[in-house]
């Protein structure tokens, strides 16, 4: 029988026969096993001799088996080594890659230049409450300023509370002065919703605000600000802002601000000639707005900014319809998007 085996054994070529000749010598219903079975009906003596054997056969024949599928498993390995070679060479497929939205590009980009003069970056919530996007901003309710945003409210809770999707990123300069003592530097990118849809304006779109408080802040130091990062952003030698006298209720004064930007050359980028290209609005931090913010306004003032970043990457990359960024459509995000 052990003759038998052994040649079964080393005839089987690949690991599944060799798991049939395994079953059919040492499974439950194999030949050994059959023959240990029988060892129960024999008498004693007979046990004695053929016990030993059977065993001494079931761990030769074991071994064999174990042998011969070590032998079998290495030459899988190499074979499937064999034809299973990387090609290093073959070309890859690039057009599967996403890329980077240029709202996305931006944002990233102003913070990188505002970081450079100390600016944090802030959030808030895109859901606002009254209090944060309107009230602490010295619009109280029924004030006709209120009229000057398009919101979209949300259905009043139990409480009656009604939630607006935040006109404006300025409720960020709230949440900041409620949980920071100046010195404070921050802007804070995000998106915006208004009522309001045209070839100029969509429903949601992004604003990047910027809020500075310290203890004798000033506006040339707005203005400086300005004309560094817009210097930074638009890669030019040299820009000229115009401050124009506006109103809002949360700066005093307030000021809307316009631009040209000129290369050395005498070449002008933004603001063709005598145009001037309106950018945002901004002012001094209203003293009221302090207040609803704890903070002392005979100790600390400030300025902030309010600027569209939709309308600063068409400038930048030179895309003429706003609307299309937020189609989705893949031959225009892969057009303009950006390469990680
Ligand atoms: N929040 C204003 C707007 O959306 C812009 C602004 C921000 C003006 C900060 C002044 C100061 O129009």
């Amino acid at each position: 029988l052990e003759a038998e085996i052994t040649e079964a054994i080393e005839a089987a070529s690949d690991l599944n026969t060799l798991e049939e000749v395994r079953v059919s010598a040492l499974g439950k219903k194999g030949r050994v096993s059959g023959l240990m079975k029988g060892l129960g009906k024999m008498d004693p003596e007979e046990r004695k001799v053929m016990g030993p054997a059977l065993n001494g056969l079931k761990n030769a024949i074991a071994a064999k088996l174990d042998g011969a599928k070590g032998v079998l498993e290495s030459a899988a390995l190499e074979a499937r080594l064999a034809t299973e070679t990387l090609d290093v060479s073959l070309p890859s497929k690039p057009d599967t890659l996403g890329s980077i939205h240029p709202i996305s590009q931006v944002m990233d980009e102003i913070a990188e230049i505002f970081a450079t003069m100390g600016f944090d970056v802030a959030e808030g919530p895109d859901l606002e409450d009254d209090f944060h996007n309107f009230t602490a901003l010295n619009i109280p309710e029924h004030h006709p300023a209120r009229q000057m945003h398009d919101t979209f409210y949300l259905k009043p809770d139990d409480q009656g509370e009604r939630k607006v999707l935040r006109t404006h990123t300025s409720p960020v300069q709230i949440r900041t002065m409620e949980n920071k003592k100046p010195p404070i530097r921050i802007i804070a990118p995000g998106r915006t919703y208004r009522s309001d849809s045209d070839a100029t304006h969509t429903p949601m779109f992004h604003q990047v605000e910027g809020l500075v408080i310290d203890k004798d802040t000033h506006l040339g130091h707005l203005k400086g600000t300005l004309e560094a990062f817009l210097k930074a952003f638009f890669e030019v030698d040299a820009v000229t802002l115009r401050l124009r006298p506006s109103y809002f209720p949360f700066t005093e004064p307030s000021m809307e601000v316009d631009v040209q930007c000129e290369f050395k050359d005498g070449s002008v980028k933004i603001g063709d000639g005598n145009d001037w290209l309106e950018i945002l609005g901004s002012g001094m931090v209203n003293p009221r707005v302090l207040e609803a913010c704890d903070l002392d306004p005979t100790l600390y003032q400030g300025f902030a900014f309010g600027c569209g970043i939709d309308r600063l990457a068409m400038l930048k990359y030179g895309m003429n319809d706003l609307r299309a960024f937020f189609d989705a459509d893949l031959r225009w995000l892969k057009h303009y998007g950006f390469r990680a």
